[in-house]
């Protein structure tokens, strides 16, 4: 090779560097997806396999409410809200992370953004939704009393003597409070359920009381324990929904979609083994 065909090759070589770093720079900047104009708030871009850009969204939840959110043997957050999370994922079209915030940390997290939204078998309330928004109800519930098989509770009524354990900020917290009073001694209030029926176990409360799904889950997975549940009829239904940041419009758009999706599929009924109303 003589010196010209060098130099030539060399030129070449050059100006092939140089596209490749203005390819770089250019394939950077479209990383910065939606989030630069405001209108996707919080949520990530990925690049999905079909080449287009998928949203991603956190989602905070208390994992320690089984049979709706809870940590399989493996370490995996599972259960029925985040399997409807799921399926509202993939029938919109984006990605979800779940995070395993706790109950009580969970409501803040979403204010300032910590995470996207939050699915937690939460009821929505008159209270709550002067401070969050919610989506339309995805799951019906109640609360429900559980006792020690040999306890003479019958009725709500009958936990007026009584020292309830509960978890706290929880409608069920709510409940009983109206019973005993707002700073009711009697109402023993733990971080999570399991932490609350764990009082009745060691004889510190002598009623829990929570949403139907989990008390009757917690008796179906400890049969050895010897419990009963006491319905009422003064317990009213509660409907739980997704909770997104107070004026997140679009993304509760989205999810409302979803849901509406699901509903009309008969997938979310599948789902949740329960008919909303
Ligand atoms: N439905 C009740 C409420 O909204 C209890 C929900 C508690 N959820 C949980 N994952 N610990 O207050």
């Amino acid at each position: 090779m003589n010196f010209k065909a060098l130099s030539k090759s060399f030129l070449a070589f050059l100006l092939l560097t140089f596209a490749a770093l203005v390819l770089v720079a250019c394939g950077g900047s479209s990383d910065e997806g939606e989030t630069s104009d405001g209108s996707n708030e919080g949520a990530e871009t990925e690049q999905s396999g079909d080449g287009g850009e998928k949203a991603k969204y956190v989602v905070g939840t208390d994992a320690a409410y089984a049979p709706m959110e809870y940590i399989d043997e493996s370490g995996e957050i599972v259960g029925i809200d985040i399997d409807v999370v799921n399926a509202i994922a993939e029938e919109m079209g984006f990605e979800v992370e779940f995070q395993n915030t706790g109950w009580d940390p969970l409501f803040p997290a979403v204010k300032n953004g910590e995470v996207d939204f939050a699915v937690s078998s939460i009821t929505i309330t008159e209270e709550r939704k002067k401070e969050y928004d919610f989506t339309e109800p995805y799951y019906v519930a109640k609360q429900l009393i559980l006792v020690p098989e040999d306890s003479d509770v019958e009725k709500f009524e009958d936990l007026k003597d009584k020292r309830v354990a509960v978890q706290i900020s929880t409608t069920g917290h709510e409940v009983v409070k109206g019973l005993l009073g707002e700073t009711s001694e009697q109402i023993l209030a733990a971080d999570t359920l399991p932490v609350a029926i764990g009082e009745m176990i060691n004889g510190n409360a002598e009623a829990v009381v929570a949403d139907n799904a989990p008390v009757l889950e917690y008796m179906k997975s400890n049969p050895d324990v010897k419990f009963k549940t006491v319905e009422d009829d003064s317990f009213e239904k509660e409907y739980y929904g997704i909770m997104v940041k107070k004026g997140n419009t679009e993304l509760l758009e989205l999810l409302n979609e979803g849901i509406k999706r699901l509903k009309e599929s008969g997938k979310l009924q599948e789902i949740t083994g329960v008919e909303v109303d």
